[in-house]
């Protein structure tokens, strides 16, 4: 008689034990997945031999990751970011042929419903912090220009918050817009240059990072996503490489694919050019959709 027919729990037949229960799962899917995730806990725990107090430990540590969420904080998804697992079921859906721009994290600011812009708009609507144009193409595989792509497009401003986290301080939908290509393929549109800024660190999340000896920083970025018909929707961001945490982004989205470069113009006449009276910071990127 096998473990799983006799029914009784020993440390060596643990998982054969617990699987077996599942056996009359009706959906194969979820009896799959739990024999997945038994046998890989299982193999966990006793390879960590964790004591009843460090066990405990782990079970309160989930119970105040769920006390924590609340309509507009998820914890556990900024637990599952940390670990570097959003990233990778990211990575498992969005696998494209080469040459077709990488994804990464959706991350919580997106809102639904900005303003749609007419090309070269200026979507920091407070005009604080430095002045930044960014532009490019959005094209196919094959490089031609998709035309009536649309963008959808937010950003931190230059202190590293989202129009939401300063509701009365920031203008809403600051930093926020959509926008969409002519025949060309090409976007522009006005902003100031954001700054890395924490992810929500004052929850288990947080305390966890500073056990760890990590810092809770995402290094400075702007998202996207990209969406046109008969193409994969694409949500991501490009990053300014110069950033001081760049090489350790806390939640593991950056990608050598999507550092762009952010160069300092000075000269006027380009300035004004751009429909700036100063310097200001030039962004140039091209994102490359693949066909659903
Ligand atoms: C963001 O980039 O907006 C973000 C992503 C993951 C966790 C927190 C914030
Ligand atoms: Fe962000």
């Amino acid at each position: 008689m096998s473990a799983h027919e006799k029914g009784y729990f020993t440390e060596a037949d643990s998982v054969e034990v617990v699987t077996g229960r599942n056996a009359n799962a009706a959906d194969p899917r979820l009896r799959q997945v739990m024999e997945v995730i038994t046998r890989k806990l299982h193999e966990a725990v006793k390879e960590i031999e964790p004591t009843q107090e460090e066990w405990l430990k782990a079970i309160l540590f989930l119970t105040q990751t769920g006390h924590m969420c609340t309509e507009w904080r998820q914890e556990f998804i900024l637990l599952s970011d940390v670990l570097g697992v959003s990233m990778l079921v990211d990575a498992i859906n969005s696998r494209r042929p080469k040459g077709a721009s990488e994804n990464t994290v959706l991350g919580p600011f997106h809102v639904a419903g900005a303003p749609e812009y007419e090309m070269g708009a200026n979507i920091c609507l407070d005009r604080k912090g430095e002045d930044m144009r960014v532009r490019g193409r959005i094209l196919d595989t094959e490089g031609r220009p998709v035309a009536g792509a649309r963008i959808d497009v937010w950003q931190a401003n230059d202190e590293g918050f989202y129009d939401v986290q300063q509701k009365g301080l920031q203008p809403d939908f600051n930093l926020r817009g959509v926008f969409t290509t002519g025949a060309d393929g090409r976007y522009w549109f006005r902003a100031v240059k954001p700054r890395f800024y924490p992810i929500p660190d004052d929850g288990p999340v947080g305390r966890l990072l500073r056990a760890l000896g990590r810092h809770p920083y995402r290094p400075a970025h702007l998202h996207f996503i990209i969406t046109a018909e008969g193409y994969d929707p694409l949500t991501t961001h490009i990053f300014d490489p110069d950033d001081p945490y760049i090489d350790s982004d806390a939640v593991f989205g950056v990608k050598e694919s999507l550092l762009a470069e952010f160069r300092r113009v000075e000269d006027p006449a380009r300035a004004q050019e751009a429909g700036f009276e100063g310097p200001f910071w030039d962004v140039e990127f091209d994102f490359v959709l693949a066909r659903a």
